[in-house]
């Protein structure tokens, strides 16, 4: 490790018109923090936390641009009526000295924790395997009508972004949403120009990325999260996510957040890790709806051991075949693995685990370089992305409860 690769990391950070003070970026963890879909006072102090701990840059988990593109019913789907809750929480970020992104998405078939009364939007007609337990049991291909609303929905959501203060916008076009269906052939069986090769697969999400760019990329960063493998042998391996890498720059994308697998059929693939069974059902329940969907994918699973830096070989490749700036994301443990990825060749590093850990990791490394994350991978904070109080690291102090029933807006 060399020290000036590793001190880069602290230089200011420019994505599109933005400039992070830092390449620290704070990954999407789905918060549970919003209330009918309405951010609360947790969800502000939460992100006001990160800011505070010196991330360049937090990430507002999963924000549907319309109602029927959650997946849990909690979620925030963007429309005008919730913009100065979230002009509340990108406020609070930006009095602490942070930045603040607004993961956009829309689930597609992958709606597992609301009822939508008709076959939901994909890329694919057919059985809907995800949706089955809450009732979703169909999901129809997208047609061309569908797609320019789609089109609509992720222009107009990135605008309201805009008016709440977001500094950023991340297209989550990975993990099994709606625009990783387009791109996966584990859900794209179309036979027009939006299926096929790995080229047609992207051409929807390089769609939506170029309209939004062009909507809003004069005030905002456009970051587009995409999986480097799907992390199954009948899904998108890394000579695809190649393509649509490249794609995606031809498309404007000022910066690619590289993550990989599926939150259904290879969610271990994501983690590096096995889930923890033990602590889902402890949080959701056994006999839950998703207590049993969980623990049913749980069994099939492979059991995988955490290894540092696990996207590494993949991500490698990707930076070598296109040349807009990368974020490396999965299994950053340390600054040895911070000074890599700088001298690999990426512009930023995202942590998701060891920031909920210790918010604050990246100041204390400033201060103290040499102390890993305290982050043990245990993975139980996965579970606490359905417990009432939100998203919780056991290592630390608990969350209170009241504080996620209010809007963030509210004074506590
Ligand atoms: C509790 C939890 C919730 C997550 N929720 C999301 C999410 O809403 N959207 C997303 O894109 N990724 C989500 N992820 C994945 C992270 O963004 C990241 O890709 C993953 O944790 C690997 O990074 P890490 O090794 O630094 O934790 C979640 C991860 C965790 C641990």
């Amino acid at each position: 490790m060399t020290r000036s690769s590793l001190a880069k990391a602290w230089q200011p950070l420019q994505i599109g018109p933005v400039t992070l003070r830092n390449a620290f970026i704070k990954a999407a963890t789905n918060e549970n923090m919003a209330r009918k879909g309405v951010p609360t006072r947790a969800m502000l102090e939460h992100h006001r936390e990160l800011a505070k701990g010196g991330v360049g840059m937090s990430t507002m988990a999963y924000i549907a641009v319309e109602k029927t593109g959650r997946t849990l019913a909690d979620q925030i789907w963007l429309r005008s009526a919730v913009v100065p809750e979230l002009k509340a929480v990108t406020d609070a970020v930006h009095e602490a000295g942070g930045k603040i992104s607004a993961q956009i998405t829309h689930a597609g078939s992958f709606v597992t924790g609301t009822f939508v009364p008709a076959p939901l939007k994909s890329a694919s007609s057919g059985v809907n395997a995800a949706g089955l337990l809450c009732g979703n049991v169909l999901r129809r291909a997208m047609n061309r009508r569908d797609m320019d609303e789609m089109v609509k929905r992720f222009v107009e959501g990135a605008q309201m972004c805009v008016e709440a203060g977001f500094d950023a916008v991340e297209i989550h076009m990975g993990h099994g949403y709606l625009l990783n269906q387009f791109i996966s052939p584990m859900d794209n069986r179309r036979t027009d120009e939006y299926g096929g090769s790995a080229e047609n697969r992207v051409r929807f999400p390089a769609r939506v990325l170029r309209a939004v760019k062009e909507a809003v990329g004069d005030r905002i960063g456009v970051l587009a999260k995409i999986n480097v493998d799907d992390g199954r042998s009948r899904g998108a391996h890394v000579e695809e996510a190649i393509v649509t890498a490249k794609s995606l720059q031809d498309a404007g994308a000022d910066m690619l957040v590289l993550s990989g697998g599926r939150n259904v059929e290879s969610n271990w693939f994501t983690f590096g890790s096995s889930m923890n069974l033990e602590a889902m059902m402890q949080v959701i329940g056994k006999w839950t709806l998703t207590g049993i969907a969980v623990a049913s994918t749980a069994r099939t699973a492979p059991k995988i051991a955490f290894k540092e830096l696990y996207f590494w070989d993949y991500s490698t490749q990707i930076r070598a075949a296109v040349t807009l700036p990368l974020a490396y994301i999965g299994g950053v443990k340390s600054t040895a693995n911070v000074a890599q990825i700088m001298e690999g060749g990426f512009e930023a590093v995202v942590m998701g685990r060891a920031l909920l850990r210790e918010p604050h990791l990246v100041r204390r490394w400033q201060d103290n370089p040499g102390v890993p994350s305290q982050c043990d991978n245990c993975n139980s904070c996965l579970a606490y992305i359905y417990h009432p109080a939100g998203i919780w690291c056991i290592h630390r102090p608990a969350n209170e409860l009241e504080k996620n029933q209010i809007p963030a807006s509210k004074m506590y």
